[in-house]
């Protein structure tokens, strides 16, 4: 079964929204058929023999059959409503779950950014496209946008919810079973729109929590930081050095650098205080690793083409103690 597809749905929501379609392709399929057969039998049946001269006989008016042909849509019409209100019901949260008091509170807030998803949740972690849930729980998740209107899509998960700024939407997120399901963006916002996937990484209570910890912890400082992908700790204090000399900070958050707080004063770009850890850069564009960080940060165009991040026209060594430095923050 391929994965990342709506016919393969890991959770309630995607389940509902899958019968649903293939309800209405089978409706379709069948439609179809009794189209065509009638088509292919008339044309058999009431083809022109040898010796038949001019029209055949005309017939107008069987109001049996008219009726047949009315009333028969109308029951299949509304039939579909029902089903498809119904499949609404069970994939998006309505207004009564709304508004169900404690229950119905965002347990995460997307914002769509161009081109990459800021996560935030309750907790104080934000993050940036490597979105943690508890496996098996229902959460209600808040959407929003930074700039201009994105669509947020896990396939496997549940429907498409649009990120409209100054407007909140809300979607139920939830995953029976453990796993990383892919999403991406799913209306066109601008250049780097292919590129602003994610990931949603479902995974027992235990561990989500132990994540949430991490997330919340301060990195030390980069001196008695243990480095990374092969670094060593003199590249990772260069790599500091420049981060601040080429004012990094100006766009991206980074605890103990742009201050104290785990909540970042800083989300033009993604908070970076534990970038290290995630598996994926540039929004899903490429795996996180050392040879990715340095040539993101060497050419950012190249990975993701219309990329708000400049090109700081680093040296080689440059890029590679910089992302010395990125690959260390934990
Ligand atoms: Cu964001 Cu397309």
């Amino acid at each position: 079964m391929l994965s990342n597809s709506v016919f393969n749905p890991m959770s309630p929501q995607a389940q509902a929204i899958s019968n649903l379609t293939i309800f209405l392709m089978l409706v379709g399929l069948l439609i179809a058929l009794g189209v065509t057969g009638v088509m292919f039998y008339a044309l058999i049946r009431f083809r022109a023999r040898p010796g038949q001269e001019g029209e055949p006989p005309q017939t107008f008016g069987i109001t049996r059959v008219e009726i047949a042909w009315t009333v028969s849509p109308f029951v299949l019409v509304t039939l579909l409503f029902f089903v498809s209100v119904s499949a609404m019901q069970h994939s998006s949260p309505g207004q009564i779950a709304l508004n169900d008091g404690a229950r119905s509170e965002p347990r995460i807030t997307i914002i769509g950014h161009q081109w990459w998803w800021e996560l935030r949740y309750p907790s104080g972690v934000v993050t940036a496209n490597v979105l943690h849930i508890p496996v098996g729980q229902r959460w209600v998740a808040a959407v929003k946008s930074y700039d201009v209107i994105h669509d947020f899509w896990a396939p496997q998960l549940g429907p498409k919810i649009q990120a409209v700024p100054g407007q909140t939407n809300y979607i139920w997120l939830e995953a029976d079973r453990p796993g990383v399901y892919h999403g991406d963006c799913a209306e066109f916002c601008g250049a780097g729109h292919a590129w602003m996937l994610f990931d949603v990484v479902a995974e027992p209570m235990a561990k989500f929590k132990a994540w949430e910890q991490q997330q919340l912890h301060q990195p030390p400082p980069p001196q008695s930081r243990p480095p990374a992908m092969g670094y060593t700790s003199s590249e990772v204090t260069s790599g500091a050095k420049l981060f601040t000399y080429y004012a990094c900070q100006s766009c991206h958050y980074v605890r103990g650098v742009n201050g104290a707080s785990s909540q970042p004063t800083v989300d033009y770009g993604p908070n970076l205080t534990h970038v290290g850890s995630r598996s994926i850069i540039a929004a899903g564009a490429v795996s996180n690793t050392a040879a990715h960080m340095e040539q993101w940060l060497l050419n950012p165009d190249s990975i993701k083409e219309g990329v708000h991040m400049p090109n700081f026209q680093l040296s080689e060594t440059q890029a590679r103690d910089l992302s010395a430095y990125l690959e260390s923050l934990r």
